[in-house]
């Protein structure tokens, strides 16, 4: 399971920010919601708290766009799993980029972000038949051209279970298919500093991320520093986005 993340903001953020900037955000992307629906999800939320914070603070910024690799990935013919989905943020961009829906899978452990995706989205109708949560990785060998993980390898703290999701990408991907994504980095390949209690529990250098890739079979194509990007994690000189990709061998 991924570390338990303290069900609160950041100093200077709070709820009914937050919650405004998001849907400014989704609305953004030509979602229209009802007279009052602030207010509506303001005190669900409130009662029953964010079950992570830091989501609702990036919900509306969808990553894979600006994914070196996106650009093969929307010429791509072959299925996609998005592993570790969160919200489905990439899903529906891979959706108004063209990418058919028919040939996207969604899977988490966790249905919370998934909710909270529908909550502001409101498109439980149109694309929640494909999100699947389970426990454990439902898929079973080659089924899949193109697997995405983003952001996932820096919540999971224990090796164990980094090393259970690397290689249920790997055995799921088909012979020759793709593994894509990012994760939290380290620029250079010196020290790792401690995340404290809002960054997330593991940061990887690029020769670490490429061990963890090589070492469930991958063969790593490329990995590419890029700057973090969000605007609300606190600064840190060193860090950065790592983006990967890296095949399966035919
Ligand atoms: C920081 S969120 C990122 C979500 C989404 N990929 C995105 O980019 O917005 C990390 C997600 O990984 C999921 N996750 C963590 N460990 C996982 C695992 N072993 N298998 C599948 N999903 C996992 C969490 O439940 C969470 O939704």
């Amino acid at each position: 399971m991924p570390a338990p993340k303290p069900l609160e903001f950041p100093p200077g953020k709070t709820l009914p920010e937050e919650l405004s900037a998001a849907m400014k955000r989704i609305e953004a992307t030509g979602v229209r919601y009802p007279e009052g629906y602030y207010q509506i999800l303001l005190e669900k939320y409130t009662k029953e708290g964010v079950f992570y914070p830091h989501i609702l603070m990036i919900i509306g910024e969808p990553r894979i766009n600006n994914h070196f690799y996106c650009s093969h990935v929307l010429k791509a013919t072959g299925n996609l799993l998005d592993y570790g989905c969160g919200t489905g943020d990439n899903v529906r961009q891979l959706i108004r980029d063209g990418f058919s829906r028919g040939r996207i899978t969604a899977f988490d452990i966790n249905r919370a972000s998934i909710d909270l995706g529908f909550d502001l989205y409101l498109d439980q109708d149109e694309i929640g038949d494909l999100f699947t949560v389970s426990e454990t990785f439902p898929y079973g060998p080659d089924q899949f051209d193109l697997v995405y993980s983003a952001s996932v390898f820096h919540v999971i703290v224990e090796d164990d279970i980094l090393e259970l999701y690397l290689s249920n990408a790997w055995s799921t991907i088909k012979p020759g298919g793709i593994f894509f994504g990012s994760t939290a980095g380290m620029k250079g390949e010196g020290f790792v500093d401690s995340p404290g209690k809002w960054g997330p529990p593991r940061i990887l250098t690029r020769d670490q991320l490429a061990g963890h890739l090589a070492g469930a079979g991958f063969e790593v194509m490329e990995i590419v520093e890029r700057p973090h990007g969000h605007h609300h994690v606190p600064h840190h000189e060193n860090r950065c986005v790592l983006e990967f990709c890296a095949k399966k061998p035919a």
